[in-house]
């Protein structure tokens, strides 16, 4: 199986999904990681971030195994998956955490309507989706959750939602 778990940065996808990988006896992969040590996907700087080229798709086929775990907000990049995880944060408990990671006021901003927009899962081309969200919860008690829905096939695409006048105020 292929579960690539992605969401808003901050909203725990590193962390759940090693946790998610160890509890299916699946490989974990980090695509951040995998861009450092293939930095030939770098294609410029931008503001100080790296802009990545299509050619991290071409590496992430090579790469991956049949059977993996992957975390990467980028999500265009996966050449294949079975089930995606899509990860939530309410927007003031994420804003709490793209600051204790020192993000600027603009990259916050941009996140949050990230967020606050369900970029992802209006992106998302499956229905097989897992929407959690993780504000609450422990990650470990997330992590069981997010393993029986996929066990079960219990999809809940659009499940979580930022749709109220307090969160849009937010990125105004
Ligand atoms: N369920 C959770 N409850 C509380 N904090 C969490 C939870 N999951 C993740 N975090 C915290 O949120 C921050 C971002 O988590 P991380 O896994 O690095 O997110 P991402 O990989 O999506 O950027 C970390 O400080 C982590 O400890
Ligand atoms: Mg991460």
């Amino acid at each position: 199986m292929k579960v690539l778990v992605t969401g808003t940065p901050g909203t725990g996808k590193t962390t759940n999904a090693r946790k998610i990988a160890y509890a299916l006896k699946l490989p974990y992969y980090n695509v951040t990681t995998i861009i450092n040590t293939h930095p030939s996907v770098i294609e410029k700087m931008e503001k100080g971030v790296r802009v990545i080229s299509p050619k991290l798709k071409t590496v992430l086929k090579r790469v991956l195994p049949d059977d993996f775990v992957i975390d990467t907000h980028l999500i265009e990049y996966v050449p294949d998956y079975d089930v995606l995880v899509i990860l939530r944060c309410e927007p003031k408990e994420l804003k709490k955490r793209l600051k204790e990671r020192s993000y600027s006021e603009e990259k916050i901003k941009e996140n949050l309507e990230v967020e606050i927009l369900d970029y992802f899962t209006q992106k998302a081309e499956t229905k097989k989706v897992v929407e959690i969200d993780t504000s609450k919860d422990s990650s470990e008690d997330n992590t069981k959750k997010i393993v029986k829905m996929i066990k079960g096939k219990k999809w809940n695409k659009g499940a979580v939602t930022w749709h109220q006048k307090k969160y849009v105020e937010m990125i105004k």
